[in-house]
């Protein structure tokens, strides 16, 4: 982190930017002591983009079809950043896989969520995959990335049951509701300075965070 006044985020989003308007009423009524700089898509008509402009933030469109390489297009995606000065990159539903092109230099302030409990399920259809497997509960993922796809150290992690006659969309609106709990939490701790990314993995106040991610619980802040 800088020492500005106030932490800036911006968030990368590519549909609805549920996950994005929590962070932007988070910061707006000060339980993220920080704002949200900008919000990128990489899709013309994410809907979350007419949110932002709403909330009065600013809003960019890199349209991923527009570059030739992944490399090309994460390059972009840096350049915006650094132009905006982001101290914390929050990925929320951004569906494009970034090269180290752009994980490398934010490394380390770069969040992303995911609906599954990690390592299980990563990639697409998370819920789909835990009902064909008969699983009996469901969660998501707030994690740093790393190159690997959803595979970076997870931070904080929210069970649900799944319970019978569950469909993926019954259970994504379940898991969703827990995605809105805890993903403010991880960026409080970044912003907090509490949070930390080493060679050896993420750290909480210091202390090693286990592999599957602090569980959350009502009380934790
Ligand atoms: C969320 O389920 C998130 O976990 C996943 O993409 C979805 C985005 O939803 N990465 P929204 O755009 O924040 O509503």
């Amino acid at each position: 982190m800088t020492h500005r006044k106030q932490a800036r985020l911006a968030i990368l989003i590519s549909g609805r930017g549920s996950n994005m308007q929590v962070f932007i009423n988070a910061c707006a009524s000060g339980d993220l002591d920080a704002q949200v700089g900008l919000v990128i898509s990489n899709n013309p008509d994410a809907a979350g983009l007419q949110r932002a402009a709403e909330a009065g933030i600013a809003t960019c469109c890199i349209d991923h079809r527009s570059y030739s390489s992944r490399e090309d297009f994460d390059q972009a995606l840096v350049e915006q950043l650094n132009s905006t000065q982001v101290d914390l990159v929050i990925l929320a539903g951004f569906m494009r896989i970034l090269t180290p092109v752009f994980i490398a230099p934010f490394a380390g302030r770069l969040l992303n969520i995911h609906p599954s409990l990690l390592p299980k399920y990563p990639g697409l259809h998370t819920h789909q995959r835990a009902l064909d497997a008969g699983d009996s509960e469901a969660g998501v993922t707030v994690h740093f990335v790393t190159a690997e796809l959803d595979g970076g150290p997870p931070i904080v992690q929210a069970r649900v049951p799944i319970v019978p006659g569950d469909t993926a969309a019954t259970l994504a609106a379940r898991v969703i509701e827990e995605e809105h709990v805890i993903y403010p939490v991880a960026a409080q701790w970044y912003l907090q300075g509490r949070l930390t990314l080493t060679d050896q993995g993420a750290y909480l106040d210091g202390n090693p965070i286990p592999v599957s991610g602090i569980a959350h619980t009502p009380d934790l802040r």
